[in-house]
């Protein structure tokens, strides 16, 4: 059953009320009830997000580069390596417009398509050659990292380099990486590897990637451990990590955090079925401990925290062990590098 519009935010608001708040956190059973229902009745999108908009991968791949510039890594990639693009490969797509000469994309399930990339790559070709202003967060209210400035960044992306990167050869060259199939295969010194799902990590080169980069993915992979493993493999020395991180509930709670007060169990059963929506709960240190164990050096962590969700006593006894911090944080960018 599909409910319209206006019922929708109705909904909505009257779970996020703080009387409803306040009944589910103390009542997990109850409150995975009614979020599985919630979720039927406002029938969630079946896409990924919004990466199948020019405007939005912009905003992202434009994002990472301000970051990286700001803490003195590198802006100019040659291997850009993407897990979990989505819809289309505009993120990382984004960085060849940017120069770069190869891009992975790497994602567990085959969202992509050929006709959405060409889509975006048109879009993101044209913003770029009139050096737009990042799309705000006004714009893309879920996007981070926040940025003081929306200004075209032309200090990183100056007119020399653009002028070859957007060269009209180079653009057919990267237009044909992709209708080929996005196979990897190579076209002028230009490739498009797209791979999904992916498992072996041998699929990038040990050392060969300058940048690893997603956006809203870490905090749906299921298996970190070996995930971490295969981004400190790939990447080149000097190269890093960049990860946006989403640490809200995800609709599992019409709490922002309020996925850590489920005990398992009751975590199965509410379990995303939208195979991308899944969460697999872990906190901002969790992902730290994993960039270290793997022999990554932590540049900068930039939280967006917020004190409106649940509190310690709600946190169920299995994640009780969770720092304010980590309970508190709704979102980061990790930035590493193999030193
Ligand atoms: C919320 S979507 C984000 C898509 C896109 N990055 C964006 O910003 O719109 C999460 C993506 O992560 C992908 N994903 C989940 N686990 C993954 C894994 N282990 N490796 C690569 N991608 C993964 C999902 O399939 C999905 O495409």
């Amino acid at each position: 059953m599909q409910i319209s519009g206006v019922t929708k935010v109705r909904l909505r608001s009257l779970l996020r009320s703080r009387a409803s708040r306040g009944i589910l956190r103390r009542n997990p059973v109850l409150s995975s009830q009614v979020m599985r229902l919630a979720r039927t009745l406002s029938g969630e999108r079946s896409n990924t997000g919004w990466s199948n908009q020019a405007r939005y991968c912009y905003a992202v791949w434009l994002r990472h580069l301000v970051m990286a510039e700001r803490y003195g890594l590198n802006t100019d990639p040659r291997v850009i390596v993407e897990l979990g693009p989505g819809d289309a490969l505009g993120i990382g797509l984004c960085g060849m417009l940017c120069g770069a000469d190869a891009l992975y994309a790497l994602d567990a399930f085959p969202y992509a398509t050929i006709d959405h990339t060409l889509a975006v790559l048109d879009g993101l070709t044209a913003l770029l050659r009139r050096r737009a202003t990042i799309p705000s967060a006004h714009e893309y209210p879920e996007v981070e990292p926040a940025l003081g400035s929306t200004d075209f960044p032309s200090s990183i992306l100056t007119d020399h380099r653009l002028d070859r990167a957007l060269d009209v050869e180079r653009q057919r060259k990267l237009r044909a990486a992709i209708t080929a199939g996005m196979d990897g295969s190579d076209h002028g010194g230009v490739s498009v590897r797209y791979q999904a799902p992916w498992q072996d990590a041998s699929i990038v080169n040990e050392g060969a990637a300058d940048i690893v980069i997603s956006q809203a993915v870490m905090e749906h992979v299921r298996d970190l451990e070996s995930s971490y493993a295969a981004m400190a493999r790939w990447l080149a020395p000097k190269g890093h990590l960049s990860h946006q991180i989403d640490f809200r509930s995800h609709d599992t709670s019409p709490d922002l955090n309020g996925q850590w007060i489920y005990p398992e169990p009751v975590w199965r059963q509410l379990e995303n079925e939208k195979v991308y929506r899944w969460i697999n709960r872990q906190p901002c240190s969790t992902h730290l401990a994993l960039v270290e164990r793997n022999g990554l050096q932590p540049v900068a962590t930039v939280r967006v925290e917020s004190s409106d969700g649940i509190r310690r006593k709600h946190v169920s006894s299995q994640w009780r062990h969770l720092s304010d911090s980590d309970l508190n944080c709704r979102g980061a960018l990790i930035l590493a590098t193999r030193a």
